[in-house]
């Protein structure tokens, strides 16, 4: 890791003068034209101020420039493929826009942050509350190793698929017919509507047919889709067909503009792994210390109901909500109740998090306000209680305007702890 007294010369430029002035000479870099609030300008003199002596790398890794000594980066051309909805070059590029999910962060915040790590080569990344499979994407390219935990079976099947979508090519996915796999999988959504008699045996004759697709990642990748298509169904009653269809076409199109760029430039991906487990007991799934580093966004406490928006596909996926919910942070109980037990939970989850993270390393958590009851709960400030028990020192705060909802001024915070190591 770098730190001396050239690169404290780049931090300690004051962020107001960077956005208006551009960067200092001599580092030949240029930011995104849309950089343009603090909290983003913070977060690229954070990932500059630690790889600014190897601008190569920098090139290939970097989340907020556009270009480094003349030259393109990758996440020029990586966000210039642009998905469903895009808008700018912020949220929904590569895999990210493959299927609804509320609650997601960005994702160039995020590679900013693992480049403020200074992870590389060997170092192993968790999300321990990975949902839509944000970290694990932006890791994947620039070639980290990373892990994701979360308890929703949606969850992990989507992080996966988003992830493993980047390692395959059009021929593979186009092998089977798409009418044909299209029939595949809806067949078990006609049981699930009703139109069978005996629905427990009409899903178990399905389960127990030898599968259409023989690779996994293609098989999960088609039954995200299919899962998609009932979202759409579900909410704006697109017909199932037509939403398959449509969003099929627009994902192949993602996949063979990735293909182009992975022949253009020469990409070191890296390898991904998604577990089902439960965020409060990390350290049953992993060793002690295995990771370099942990940039995770638990639920929102009560704010957002993450079952509810699934209910279909779960229903589709024969997993009991009721059973699921029970071991959701943010979820259990009613009332204040459900606040005490959110806080109890997050307590372990910090504890849990510093067991399973090397000494002097970072874990970062994403956490916006809250209100109950017409209060603010005092969620953030929660965090840095619960991680300073644990066994973490808060080293930054980085807080992030959200306008959204009602047009409301919110904050979410980007709270960067590290880990205390024997000697400290
Ligand atoms: C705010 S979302 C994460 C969103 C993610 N950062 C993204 O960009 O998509 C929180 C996630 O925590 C998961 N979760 C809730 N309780 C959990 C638990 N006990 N263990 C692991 N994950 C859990 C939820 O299923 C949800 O996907």
């Amino acid at each position: 890791m770098v730190k001396d007294q050239e690169t404290t010369m780049y931090m300690a430029e004051p962020i107001m003068d960077w956005i208006l002035n551009g960067i200092p000479e001599p580092v030949n870099v240029k930011l995104f034209d849309d950089v343009g609030s603090i909290y983003e300008a913070q977060l690229a003199k954070m990932e500059l101020s630690r790889w600014w002596r190897d601008l190569e790398a920098f090139r290939r890794r970097c989340a907020y420039f556009e270009e480094v000594n003349g030259e393109k980066t990758f996440h020029y051309y990586i966000s210039n493929i642009r998905g469903k909805g895009q808008i700018g070059r912020t949220n929904q590029y590569l895999t990210h826009w493959f299927y609804p999910y509320k609650a997601k962060f960005h994702p160039q915040m995020v590679k900013a942050l693992i480049n403020w790590m200074g992870l590389r080569g060997e170092d192993r990344l968790l999300d321990p509350f990975v949902g839509s499979g944000t970290t694990l994407i932006e890791a994947k390219t620039i070639g980290i190793d990373s892990w994701g935990v979360d308890i929703n079976p949606i969850c992990t099947l989507m992080s996966r698929v988003k992830c493993e979508l980047l390692d395959l090519t059009t021929e593979m996915i186009k092998e089977v017919p798409r009418e044909k796999v299209f029939h595949y999988f809806n067949r078990k959504m006609r049981g699930v509507l009703g139109k069978t008699s005996n629905l427990e045996l009409y899903v178990k004759n399905l389960e127990n047919e030898p599968k259409l697709i023989s690779d996994d990642r293609v098989y999960c990748f088609y039954q995200l889709c299919y899962l998609y298509a009932l979202s759409d169904y579900t909410y704006i009653k697109k017909p199932l067909w037509e939403g398959f269809n449509n969003n099929l076409d627009a994902i192949l199109k993602t996949v063979e503009k990735f293909q182009d760029l992975k022949q253009k430039l020469d990409f070191k991906l890296g390898n991904v792994k998604v577990l089902e487990g439960d965020a409060r007991k990390l350290s049953e799934m992993f060793p002690r210390e295995y990771f370099a580093g942990i940039i995770t966004s638990p639920p929102y406490s009560i704010a957002v109901d993450y079952i509810k928006n699934d209910l279909h596909a779960l229903s589709y996926l024969n997993i009991n909500a009721d059973t699921l919910v029970k071991d959701m942070v943010g979820l259990r109980g009613k009332g204040d109740e459900r606040i005490d037990n959110y806080y109890k939970d997050m307590r372990n989850s910090f504890k849990e998090m510093n067991k399973v993270l090397q000494p002097d390393r970072y874990c970062v958590t994403i956490i916006g306000d809250v209100t109950y009851k017409e209060k603010k709960l005092p969620i953030h400030q929660k965090y840095i209680e619960f991680a300073q028990e644990a066994g973490f020192i808060l080293d930054k705060i980085i807080r992030r305007p959200i306008l959204g909802g009602y047009a409301r001024l919110r904050y979410e915070y980007v709270l960067i702890f590290k880990k205390i190591s024997d000697a400290d």
